[in-house]
C-alpha cells in the first residue's frame, strides 16, 4: 500500500497505485504524488486579478454544488441522481480549494439546494453542459492572467476536470437519446 496526496486539493489517498483521476476534486493522475514528497509553499501574495478571479470562481463553484445537489434530489433515475451527486461533491471541493487560496474560512452553514435547479431531468442535463462550458471558458482565462505558480496550477487542473464533466454529460445524454430512440421505434 502506498500514501499519495493531490497537488490540487491537497488530499490524501492510500492505494497500490495512483487513481486515474482524484477521487476529491478529480485532477488527473499527472497531478496526484508521492505524500512524502515536499512541503508546498502557500505564503504569498495574492495580485489583486488573481484575488477577483478566484472569488468570481468561489461563486460559480458554490453555485454549481448547489445546483448538482438540487439536480441530484429530483432525479428519478438512479444512475442520473448518483452522478449529479459526484458532481455536487467534486464542485464542493472545488469550492473548498479556492477557499482555502483566498484564506477564508470554512461556511458555518450548508445552503438549501430547493429552487437551484430545474423540476425536469433533461433540463438538468442541458443546464449542467452550459455551467461546465461557462467554468471551462472562465478558468481558461483566468489560468492565463495568473503570475503566482500555485493559482495558475488550480485553475489549469479546474480547466481540465471540468472538460472531463462535460465529457461524461455528453455521453449520458447521448445514452439517453438512445433509449428514448429505442423506445419509440
Ligand atoms: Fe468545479
Ligand atoms: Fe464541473
Ligand atoms: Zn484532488
Amino acid at each position: 500500500m502506498k500514501l499519495f496526496k493531490c497537488r490540487i486539493c491537497r488530499d490524501p489517498y492510500i492505494g497500490t497505485n495512483k487513481p486515474s483521476h482524484c477521487p476529491y476534486c478529480g485532477a488527473p493522475q499527472s497531478y496526484i504524488v508521492s505524500a512524502w514528497g515536499l512541503e508546498e509553499d502557500d505564503d504569498f501574495e495574492l495580485s489583486e486579478l488573481s484575488r477577483a478571479n478566484l472569488e468570481h470562481a468561489l461563486m460559480l463553484e458554490n453555485s454549481n454544488a448547489l445546483f448538482y445537489r438540487c439536480a441530484k434530489e429530483v432525479s428519478a433515475d438512479e444512475g442520473l441522481s448518483l452522478m449529479f451527486k459526484a458532481l455536487a461533491k467534486i464542485e464542493a471541493e472545488h469550492a473548498s480549494i479556492i477557499r482555502k487560496v483566498l484564506g477564508l474560512p470554512r461556511p458555518t452553514e450548508i445552503e438549501d439546494c430547493r429552487g437551484r435547479c430545474h423540476a425536469w431531468e433533461q433540463a438538468n442535463l442541458s443546464e449542467a453542459n452550459d455551467r461546465e462550458k461557462k467554468a471551462i471558458d472562465f478558468y481558461l482565462k483566468s489560468a492565463e492572467e495568473a503570475v503566482e505558480p500555485r493559482v495558475k496550477e488550480v485553475f489549469s487542473a479546474l480547466v481540465e476536470i471540468e472538460k472531463t464533466h462535460l465529457e461524461l454529460l455528453g455521453s449520458v445524454a447521448e445514452s439517453l437519446a438512445d433509449l428514448v430512440r429505442n423506445h419509440t421505434i
